[in-house]
């Protein structure tokens, strides 16, 4: 089974099993808009194009607007149909997009101030490490101003672990981001069992 394969498989039983926020594997909505807060510190993003990697349900889309942050636009993207259907329905607004797309298969060439990843890294697969990977590395290519991601850490409380989540190692996540921009921020005070990093393009703040 490929990473994508048994992502669409793993959503598709939480969409059929769970209600509202645990179709997205999350304990609850506190949880979320505390990650949503953090990413929101990435930067301004008014008058800015985001790409919003795994976006689920489009929640982030939905606290973009009722945060009256004017982006330019808001695409959202999933792998799982089935939650793209959800999140075109939960969402309506003006210049927000949803689509069926994964940006590792991509030909197309894509471009956007932000990119945002807030969950789609964590699902334990047997390759979830490369395809991380390979996301950021992919996400960095298509951001103009950075790249804003979380992740859920090593350091996380053992006895609140579960067997489906992939805990990361940030300093291994540092070390591999830092090979691409020094120009780095990164928070492991809002949680205890997730961090988050943003990478900015290299040169950014350089005199
Ligand atoms: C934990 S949910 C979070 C959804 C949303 N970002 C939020 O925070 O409300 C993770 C989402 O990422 C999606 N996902 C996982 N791997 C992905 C990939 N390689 N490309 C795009 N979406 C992916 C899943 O289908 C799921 O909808």
């Amino acid at each position: 089974m490929t990473h994508n394969e048994f992502v669409i498989e793993n959503y598709n039983k939480w969409i059929d099993k769970n209600p509202g926020i645990g179709i997205m594997g999350y304990g609850s909505e506190q949880s979320q808009d505390i990650r949503f807060g953090t990413l929101f510190k990435a930067g301004d993003m008014a008058g800015k194009t985001i790409l919003d990697v795994g976006c689920g349900r489009g929640d982030f889309a939905a606290k973009l607007v009722r945060s009256g942050v004017k982006y330019k636009r808001y695409l959202g993207i999933d792998i799982v149909p089935q939650m793209i259907d959800i999140a075109k329905k939960a969402n309506s607004s003006e210049n927000v997009e949803f689509r069926v797309l994964d940006i590792l298969a991509c030909s197309e060439k894509l471009s956007f101030d932000y990119v945002i990843m807030c969950g789609p890294l964590n699902l334990r697969t047997p390759h979830t490490e490369e395809t991380a990977k390979k996301l950021i590395r992919k996400a960095y290519e298509i951001a103009k101003i950075g790249v804003a991601f979380n992740m859920t850490s090593i350091l996380g409380d053992e006895d609140k672990k579960t067997d489906h989540t992939y805990y990361f190692d940030p300093f291994d996540v540092l070390r591999f981001c830092a090979g691409m921009t020094r120009n780095l921020w990164f928070d492991h005070t809002y949680l205890p069992h997730d961090f988050t990093v943003f990478m900015y393009r290299k040169g950014e703040y350089e005199l």
